[in-house]
């Protein structure tokens, strides 16, 4: 894509990636793509916030040049030091002898730990100014949103924010960056959902923090790192980042999210009971497979839903592992605050609900029920199943 003004002299200079199959090494974007999003301002000096991941420099270094000589480049702001964005930094310092980065302290010590980079270089603290000329660029902290060293650099004149990661999203940007020329808002929504929930859901508290500590400014344009630049209705994403973060500590939406996993479908077909229940009781309800869907797609459901269901076997006197998967996922993501129930079947040895109670203790889940059975269930299993559903749809609706 071709550079973009987003409001005058301040430019939307980012590259699309749709080769990368696993974001992070973890993450499917192989059927969405993502876009590292860099600005670039021109004034009496100029300066670039953020720049791209490696694979990407021919490109990113094509887009800044088509606007600036880089020999004559003032200031590259690090708002965040994850090589998705700084991986062109070895390269534009050689393009680009004369401009300083700046960063907060702990973006500049990474520099050194990354790139060995010690050399024009300067710290910046939190609430800082600096002047390019017509524009005054302040630098506000948030720290672990969602690294330690992460800040986001705020336009006073023209009210931008350039906020990194947060109120960033999954999806290359597809010919259009700005909220208001996308076709399918919910899609991208969806799309930052499962961005939040991969990336940035484990520093929840910090994102809150972070919101806080935005708001003291009035913001007309929230421009990420990632996805979409939103110009016509900023509020929406960093409201709807607001909402998501507060499901660590809070209440989620009615609803229960259900993970299966089945050997001979034993478990699948025991589970078809409680399905029944739950719908039977007016909850909404997401069915994954925890054998084929990847938990960066289950996600989504997990952090927006009070309830959950763990449908699995014993296997091997534990949990059936593609469960223990999922599960572990969660955990590291801090999916915590959740009423959550375990059913199973085993054949010669139980396990599985001992590494469920583990999950309940370390995440804080409340537990509403479980149900084993020896094979396949029986009547007075199902019936046990059904009624355990059934509580655990209610306790939902109740929040
Ligand atoms: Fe998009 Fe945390 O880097």
């Amino acid at each position: 894509m071709l550079p973009i003004e987003i409001r005058p002299d301040i430019f939307w200079v980012g590259v699309n990636d749709r080769s990368t199959g696993l974001f992070e090494g973890l993450w499917p974007i192989d059927n969405c793509g993502i876009s590292y999003n860099a600005y670039l301002i021109r004034d009496e000096k100029s300066a670039l916030i953020d720049l791209s991941k490696e694979a990407f420099t021919d490109d990113f270094i094509r887009q800044v040049s088509a606007l600036v000589d880089l020999s004559e480049l003032d200031y590259v702001i690090i708002n965040h030091m994850e090589p998705d964005h700084s991986g062109a930094l070895t390269r534009l310092r050689e393009l680009a002898p004369k401009a300083k980065f700046l960063g907060m302290a702990k973006a500049i010590a990474m520099m050194k730990d990354f790139y060995d980079v010690t050399e024009n270089v300067e710290v910046v603290k939190h609430d800082q100014t600096l002047s390019l000329g017509r524009h005054t660029l302040r630098f506000l902290f948030t720290p672990l949103v969602h690294w330690p060293e992460t800040m986001m650099t705020y336009v006073e004149e023209d009210q931008i924010l350039f906020s990194c990661d947060a109120f960033g999203a999954y999806g290359a940007l597809d010919g259009a960056i700005f909220d208001d020329e996308h076709r399918d808002l919910l899609g991208a929504e969806q799309d930052a959902l499962r961005y939040y929930t991969n990336i940035v859901a484990a520093y929840s508290k910090n994102v809150l923090q972070a919101i806080d500590k935005v708001s003291a400014h009035p913001i007309a344009i929230v421009a990420p790192s990632h996805g979409l630049v939103w110009r016509k209705d900023p509020d929406r994403i960093i409201k709807l980042y607001q909402q998501w973060a507060k499901y660590a500590t809070e209440p989620a939406e009615p609803g229960v999210t259900v993970l299966y996993g089945t050997m001979y479908r034993n478990t699948e077909r025991a589970m078809n009971y409680a399905l029944q229940s739950i719908h039977a009781a007016g909850v909404p309800l997401e069915v994954f497979n925890v054998s084929v869907e990847d938990p960066s797609y289950i996600l989504p459901s997990l952090w927006t839903k009070r309830g959950l269901l763990v449908a699995c076997p014993t296997y091997e006197r534990a949990m059936f592992p593609a469960m223990v998967h999922a599960l572990s996922i969660a955990e590291i993501k801090g999916v915590k605050n959740k009423l959550a129930a375990y059913m199973g079947s085993w054949a010669w040895s139980g396990g599985a609900k001992a590494v469920f109670d583990g999950f309940v203790e370390r995440l804080n889940w409340q537990p509403v029920g479980s149900v084993e059975f020896n094979g396949s269930a029986k009547e007075t299993d199902i019936q046990s199943v059904q009624q355990m559903a059934q509580q655990l749809a209610e306790a939902c609706m109740q929040g």
